[in-house]
Formats: C-alpha cells, structure tokens, sequence
C-alpha cells in the first residue's frame, strides 16, 4: 500500500465573495474561464469532465471539450452511438465539472442534455480539420476493436477515398446542449475555509445560496 496522507497544499490564490456572484451563473462562469485561459499551468481549460448513468445506475465519467458556451447551456460533440451517447439516451441526466486545479477552482453543472440539430452538426463538423473528420468517421467509438494496426489501416483507407473531397460527417455524430439546472463554484480558501456557492433554478430564476465546504 502507497500511502498520500502528506500530499495537501494550501490555497490562498484568492475568494469568492458575494459581492463577485452575477446574476446567471453563466456569466460568472464565463468570466472564470476566460481567467483560466489565461493561465498557462492550465493546460485545457474547455476539457470538462462529464458524468452518465447505465441502466443500471452505474456512473461513468469522461473528459470532453466544450465547444460553446450561451447564456443557459454547454454544447459538446462526440459519437452519439457511444458508450456515452447510450448513456444520454436512456437518461440524459448529466453532470459536468471543469477542474481548474491551477486556479483552486472547479465549476460543478447539473442539468440535462438535449441533441443538437443536424444542421449544427454540420456546420460543426465541417468546421473541423480534414484528419479529424477522417478520424470521427474511422471509428466506432466505445466498441472493441481487434488492434491498433485494424484501425490504422481503416483511418487509411478514408484518407484515401476522400483525398480531395468533402468528408461526409457520420449521421451518429454530434453534438448535445448540457442544458443546466444547476451551477456550483468553488474556490479554494485558507484554513481549508473554501467558498461555494450553488446556483438553482426556481420558477425559471436563478437563486444563489452559500454551501459549507
Ligand atoms: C483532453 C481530452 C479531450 C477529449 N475530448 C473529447 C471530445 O470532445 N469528444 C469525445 O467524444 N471524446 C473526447 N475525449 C475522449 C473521451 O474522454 C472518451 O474516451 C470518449 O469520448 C469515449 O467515452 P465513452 O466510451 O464513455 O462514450 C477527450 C479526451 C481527453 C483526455
């Protein structure tokens, strides 16, 4: 047995007050990020981490990078036939945590996600780089394939074939809208005091409550 009891840190970076909270959680959450891509030890500050359900309750968890962000949800893109993608569909209750160490912050989303329209895809699809579309076309992502050299050889052939060309996107791939009802920040305070505060929505308002850390 390893033991980490030792491994803790203070953080005194800085606070968060009442006096810094909006009134949408979503512009304080956007003035966050845009401090978070500004800071270089923070090395993918739109990687999110998203949780799901199975049908059975177990919960699973990946990173994602969010693509855009409105006034009321956070959209990403992935393969909607995937492990994920199975998830959403049974229960599209999700919850999605930025963790930027770097800052002593995470931001914690609750809500549930809604698929984007075809024409969105497309227009999302046809935004990204030719290798990367060729990617998204070449696998099958969550299932099990044979090896590496199985897949190479198929990434191959579609560069190949559309050499050129458009790439046409896959009709299972695109993008979910993680529509939030509720937004939890967190900033490391001194003393292990840390601020929190919770966002809900109450009768399509947000309200704002402090939480104990
Ligand atoms: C930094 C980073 C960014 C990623 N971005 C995406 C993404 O935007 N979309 C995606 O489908 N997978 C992305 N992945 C891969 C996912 O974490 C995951 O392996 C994949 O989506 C399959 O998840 P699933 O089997 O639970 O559906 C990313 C992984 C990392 C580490």
């Amino acid at each position: 047995m390893s033991i980490f009891y030792e491994v803790r840190r203070e953080y005194e970076l800085s606070d968060l007050t009442e006096a810094d909270l909006t009134q949408s959680p979503f512009e304080l959450f956007e003035s966050w990020l845009k401090q978070a891509m500004e800071i270089k030890q923070i090395s993918d500050p739109t990687a999110m981490i998203v949780a799901t359900v199975d049908e059975e309750g177990q919960a699973f968890q990946r990173t994602v990078l969010m693509k855009a962000v409105d006034d009321e949800s956070l959209t990403f893109y992935t393969n909607q036939n995937s492990r994920k993608g199975q998830h959403l569909q049974q229960n599209p209750k999700v919850s999605a945590i930025f963790p930027w160490l770097a800052a002593e912050r995470q931001v914690l989303f609750s809500g549930v996600v809604e698929k984007l329209s075809e024409h969105e895809n497309d227009a999302y699809f046809a935004s990204r780089p030719f290798t990367s579309q060729i990617a998204a076309l070449a696998s099958h992502q969550s299932e099990v394939i044979k090896d590496r050299q199985t897949l190479e050889k198929h990434y191959h052939k579609l560069l190949e074939k559309y050499q050129g060309k458009d790439v046409p996107r896959p009709l299972n791939w695109g993008g979910y809208k993680i529509k939030a009802h509720e937004v939890e920040f967190w900033q490391g305070g001194e003393f292990r005091l840390h601020d929190r505060f919770r966002y809900f929505k109450k009768q399509n308002n947000w309200q704002v409550e402090r939480l104990q850390p």
